[in-house]
């Protein structure tokens, strides 16, 4: 067995001792995949870690930048009192409409709302309408605006809300400061602003598992 192969059994069998059998997120997964949308949602185990982070945070308003098919959505979702509420930014209308009937499935449309168009457009009129500050940020759009997005969760949180940024380690690619890769550039910028904050202490988190070698930065605004 490869390294790779490896992580990949460790993550099912982990996942099969600790995650509940979910029909509604295979029916979820299914639908991004009819609907060819590219598997770059969060792995099970990331997904609950999320919806961890969520639960400990007691949070109760969640901002999500990159909603894909809604996996992570539902995650997240799924950790929110009866009054909680989730908005997510999608890009993409074809996206996002998958991800409506996604969440309908999972019994949380209710909690969200799905707003469509570019996320750094979204978040300027989230300020407008004086929206309330969010408990728990998840970053996980377009990389290259990492780092305004960064500018904006601060914007948009309050002390002590929890900032989380998806595939900040990329197969190791973080650590390549020649690289040209503008994703790789997004992330490396986005951590020289998180170096430079002093309003935000955070960490990185390596993972490996089905999703290959990756990682996430968790931040609390202070
Ligand atoms: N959070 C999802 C995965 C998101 S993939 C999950 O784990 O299930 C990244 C998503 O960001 C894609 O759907 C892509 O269309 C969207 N995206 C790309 N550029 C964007 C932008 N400028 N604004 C908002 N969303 C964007
Ligand atoms: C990509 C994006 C993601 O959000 C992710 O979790 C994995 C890969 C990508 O754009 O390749
Ligand atoms: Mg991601």
């Amino acid at each position: 067995m490869s390294i790779y192969e490896i992580w990949n059994e460790v993550d099912l069998y982990m996942n099969d001792k600790l995650i509940q059998p979910d029909p509604i997120l295979d029916e979820v997964l299914k639908a991004n995949q009819e609907a060819e949308l590219p598997a770059i949602d969060v792995s099970p185990s990331q997904g609950k870690f999320l919806h961890l982070l969520a639960s400990l945070k007691g949070a109760k308003r969640i901002l999500e930048i990159g909603t894909l098919g809604g996996y992570s959505t539902i995650w997240l979702a799924r950790a929110l009192p009866k009054d909680g509420q989730l908005i997510t930014l999608e890009l993409s209308a074809h996206h996002a409409e998958v991800a409506r009937a996604n969440l309908k499935r999972a019994g949380v449309s209710h909690l969200v709302e799905v707003i469509v168009g570019p996320g750094l457009d979204t978040l300027a009129v989230l300020k407008d309408r004086g929206t309330d500050p969010f408990d728990l940020i998840f970053i996980d759009a377009d990389k290259p605006n990492n780092p305004n997005y960064l500018k904006w969760a601060l914007e948009l949180s309050k002390r002590g809300s929890l900032i989380i940024c998806d595939n900040v380690v990329r197969q190791g690619h973080v650590v390549n400061s020649e690289s040209e890769d503008e994703n790789v550039k997004g992330i490396r910028q986005f951590m020289n602003a998180l170096a430079q904050e002093k309003r935000i202490s955070a960490t990185a988190i390596q993972t490996v598992g089905s999703k290959g070698y990756d990682g996430f930065i968790v931040g609390i605004v202070e």
